[in-house]
């Protein structure tokens, strides 16, 4: 692929809105001037993670990760810079030249995960290609055609047929592929001699995509019942492939769940697939195991809303109470069940009455938790006697204390009183006993609480970058200071490069120095984005970013010179410092203990020399 010019880059970043791009993956608020929201590269509750629109530059204050529109996708998706130049061109619409565009798409093949997802790409299309194009998968296509599948979804989705014939085996075996990849790959089921035949057969394949739309794994189902094998079969977990991680279909559906504000979580894959098939696109499943955190933590940054969308049998509504209890728990994602017809699932339905009533049907089954709730609770429940009855509006009013919205709340109360041809005033006084009730318990329990978790002032983000941000010395913060202003004020950069004998004490800055010298030979003015690109290596990137997130009140030329100052004070001594521990490594070496004794003291000196002056 031919190297992409550093015009067009810049034509690419400039048509580009950071902000927009990583709205792609993170919900982002606006905050003062800055947008945030959860971090996308680790785990958190409270935002850390910060979009700064006019320096085009994101930061997480928590992780410390940043860097331009670029930094954040090849982070993201692990992808190289210009798979993700091509990335944002695609996304910003601007024209690249199909010489910058070749291989870009394909992972890097250089490392192991990437040899994986070669391994599995291709797996894929070979079994793509056995199900469209051979009589071995002339059954298996008729299958997904009789369920109503078109061959455009087919093709999105890249289903394919595993056949029970030796299919993966020797097409790797042809390609002289490594014997360990294979082995490490899932694909393979492997004897007590270490041969390896084919895991999937007499399958169709379902391609597991990861949210940066590799196939990582894959699950087979299987084309006729066999009652002594599972009807889907998912890889093994593999380097490439958590179950508790992947979303099913999360790559194809975000653009969609953004748009929609919303997204519907599926029970099965057949459901999403189905789904898109009517034109719903926001639809994703989890991997046939209940919710996890870690998939719930990754909806989170997405959108605030989610459905719950499973079977309506009973392990389907069983599953649906699972799952609300544990996103109320782990998030604070707006839930609605989507409530579907005893005993069908998604697909069933968009089988039976088609594309529109499905669609139809999300928005017109659509229910509250609560709802739910009042009517999980009565299934297997007779309710024909009075006693059975009251025992159910003791199980619904605790429910109902719950409701904040006085609407809502009357409108369930209307509902029960009409049901059980009861008096409104009659539940509306045992409500508001149990409200009491429920008072009361937690006025008990309050102060232990308070005494368990000291209250946590709900942390705003100019809060938490106090708070982790490792305290820097005196001479660092110098250092900083210099750099920044070095960087954005053309004065000060005159004035400092004209002192021949000027150098940063810590490398780092000293070399993100060097390369601005470099820079503004070429470069007019200085635009974080593209500078961050400039210096290439993550680590001094970091530091500039962590620079352009500070905020630095308007120059004074006290300012440099104080800088200045504390720099050239220390200099000298850390240069001395890293002489005498250079000679003392060699001191040891060589076993010189009288040398090294010497040593010794003087570093000692030095030391304390240096610490006097940071005390200053
Ligand atoms: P279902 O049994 O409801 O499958 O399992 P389905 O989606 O209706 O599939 P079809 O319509 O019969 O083809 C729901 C999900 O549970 C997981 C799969 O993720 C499946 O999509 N599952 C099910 C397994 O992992 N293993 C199984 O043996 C069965
Ligand atoms: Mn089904």
């Amino acid at each position: 692929m031919a190297k992409i010019p550093e015009e067009v880059i810049e034509t690419v970043r400039t048509a580009t809105n950071i902000a927009d791009v990583v709205g792609q993956y993170v919900q982002l608020k606006k905050s003062g001037k800055n947008l945030f929201g959860l971090c996308p590269f680790h785990e958190e509750k409270t935002p850390s993670f910060s979009v700064t629109e006019d320096k085009q530059i994101f930061h997480c204050f928590s992780c410390g990760r940043g860097g331009n529109v670029f930094k954040f996708l090849m982070e993201l998706e692990h992808i190289s810079f210009p798979e993700a130049v091509v990335k944002v061109a695609d996304f910003s619409h601007v024209d690249l030249a199909s010489e910058y565009r070749q291989d870009a798409s394909a992972p890097a093949v250089d490392s192991k995960t990437g040899q994986l997802i070669a391994l599995h790409e291709q797996a894929a299309k070979l079994y793509h290609h056995i199900l469209v194009n051979t009589e071995v998968g002339q059954p298996a296509l008729d299958y997904l055609h009789d369920r109503g599948l078109t061959d455009d979804t087919i093709e999105t989705y890249q289903l394919g047929f595993a056949p029970s014939q030796r299919l993966l085996k020797p097409f790797f075996d042809q390609r002289q592929s490594d014997y360990q990849l294979l082995r490490q790959s899932g694909l393979f089921i492997e004897n007590a001699d270490g041969e390896l035949r084919d895991r999937f057969t007499e399958r169709v394949m379902f391609p597991l995509r990861n949210a940066s739309g590799h196939v990582a794994a894959f699950s087979g189902r299987l084309l006729k019942k066999a009652d002594d094998q599972p009807k889907y079969l998912n890889s093994p977990e593999t380097a490439l492939f958590t179950k508790s991680r992947l979303l099913f279909n999360f790559d194809l559906a975000r653009p969609a769940i953004r748009q929609a504000g919303e997204v519907t979580l599926f029970e099965g894959y057949m459901d999403v697939i189905s789904a898109t098939q009517a034109g719903v696109l926001n639809g994703i499943a989890s991997m046939g195991t209940s919710l996890t955190t870690e998939q719930i933590y990754a909806i989170e940054r997405t959108t605030d809303k989610l459905n719950v969308c499973y079977d309506g049998d009973e392990p389907g509504q069983r599953a649906i109470e699972r799952a609300l209890s544990l996103l109320g728990q782990h998030s604070h994602l707006q839930l609605s069940v989507i409530q579907l017809p005893e005993g069908q699932d998604p697909d069933e339905y968009r089988k039976a009455h088609g594309n529109d009533a499905f669609k139809q049907m999300l928005t017109t089954a659509k229910e509250t938790p609560i709802r739910f709730h009042l009517r999980y609770l009565r299934r297997n429940r007779a309710l024909d006697t009075d006693s059975e009855r009251l025992d159910y509006l003791n199980q619904a009013m605790p429910l109902l204390a719950q409701v904040q919205e006085p609407v809502e709340l009357d409108m369930y109360l209307n509902q029960l009183a009409t049901e059980f041809q009861l008096d409104k005033d009659a539940l509306v006084a045992q409500l508001k006993q149990v409200q009491r009730d429920t008072a009361a318990q937690q006025e008990r329990q309050r102060p232990r609480q308070q005494q368990q978790s000291a209250p946590v002032p709900a942390a705003s983000p100019a809060v938490t970058v106090h708070q982790q941000q490792r305290p820097l010395t005196r001479l660092e913060r110098a250092e900083q200071g210099l750099l920044y202003r070095l960087l954005h004020d053309r004065n000060v950069w005159a004035q400092v490069t004209a002192m021949p004998d000027f150098s940063f004490v810590h490398d780092d800055y000293q070399v993100i120095y060097t390369l601005a010298q470099g820079y503004f030979q070429t470069h007019q003015a200085y635009v974080t984005a593209q500078f961050t690109d400039f210096i290439q290596e993550d680590r001094l990137q970091q530091l500039v970013i962590t620079l352009e997130t500070k905020s630095y009140a308007a120059v004074t030329p006290r300012e440099i010179d104080d800088y200045l100052a504390v720099i050239m004070d220390e200099a000298p001594i850390e240069e001395q410092l890293r002489l005498k521990k250079n000679q003392l490594t060699e001191a040891s070496r060589l076993g010189d203990a009288e040398q090294q004794r010497q040593l010794v003291v003087e570093i000692v000196q030095l030391e304390r020399q240096r610490q006097a002056n940071k005390q200053v």
